[in-house]
């Protein structure tokens, strides 16, 4: 994976992914149906959808947090959907940036700590890993908040922390799920704008959940999702409504 990729290998090539899950009175419910699509390296693509509709059932499979009940699924032109547990973590240590609605920093630990955290497994000498933690600070912005714990943050900073976090291990994807969900609009354009630059400057891929068309309008392309079937996909569209709402057979 990596060196020998070639130039247009998509970073995410999914092919027909299904995904159900047991029901507790038994049976199943099948959440995505035939998913279809091709990510290339250093596109920014926003996922909208209604509620439940299987957005970050879709973005757990594309993390390798979670694996597809059939289908095929590449992650940078390698078959990963029969790899381990272990190896999966691997591939998400070494490859994917991780940004959340919730942040989920670690509460009692400094942002810097938070920031090291995804360097922890690289076998890293410590101060190599605090010199690439303050790096990234700095990028987003935060290097003089390096003793702070994220509960004496405001919630655009705490995400800033995450995404500081999220790039520490210096992936080419970053998988965001409603990154601005708990942001107000202020906070979230100026997340909103950080990705841009990410993704202009640095040619990362970046693939973001959202509800808010506003939000989505930041990205080049649009991925609809509607009850597991994917209703649209292209270009942003001039307004909402050209996005087809419900799933035609
Ligand atoms: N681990 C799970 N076990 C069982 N069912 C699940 C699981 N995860 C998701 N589902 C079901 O899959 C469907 C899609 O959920 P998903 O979380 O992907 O929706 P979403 O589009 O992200 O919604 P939201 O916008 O509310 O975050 C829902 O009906 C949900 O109940
Ligand atoms: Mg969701």
């Amino acid at each position: 994976m990596g060196a020998a990729m070639a130039k247009n290998t998509p970073v995410i090539s999914m092919h027909k992914i299904c995904k159900s899950f047991p029901m507790e009175m038994g049976g199943e419910q099948q959440v995505l149906f035939d998913n279809t699509f091709d990510i290339y390296p250093g596109e920014f693509v926003s996922i909208m959808g209604p509620s439940g509709s299987g957005k970050s059932t879709c973005m757990n499979i594309i993390g390798a947090l979670d694996t597809a009940t059939s289908g095929t699924y590449k992650l940078y032109g390698t078959d990963i959907t029969t790899m381990s547990p272990d190896e999966l973590a691997v591939v998400r240590n070494e490859h994917i940036g991780f940004v959340f609605q919730q942040f989920n920093l670690l509460p009692k630990r400094s942002v810097l700590d938070n920031v090291m955290l995804p360097l922890m497994y690289r076998g890293l000498p410590m101060t190599e890993r605090i010199r690439r933690a303050r790096e990234m600070l700095k990028l987003v912005g935060l290097e003089n908040f390096e003793t702070y714990l994220p509960t004496q943050l405001s919630g655009g900073m705490k995400q800033r922390v995450a995404i500081a976090r999220a790039l520490a291990g210096n992936p080419k994807l970053i998988l965001a799920d409603e990154p601005t969900g708990a942001l107000d609009s202020k906070m979230g354009n100026e997340i909103l704008q950080f990705f841009k630059k990410l993704n202009r400057d640095l040619g990362i891929t970046i693939i973001m959940i959202t509800h808010e068309f506003d939000i989505a309008m930041y990205s080049d392309r649009l991925i609809h999702i509607y009850d597991g079937h994917i209703t649209y996909d292209g270009k942003i569209p001039k307004s909402e409504s050209h996005i087809p709402k419900a799933y035609k057979k």
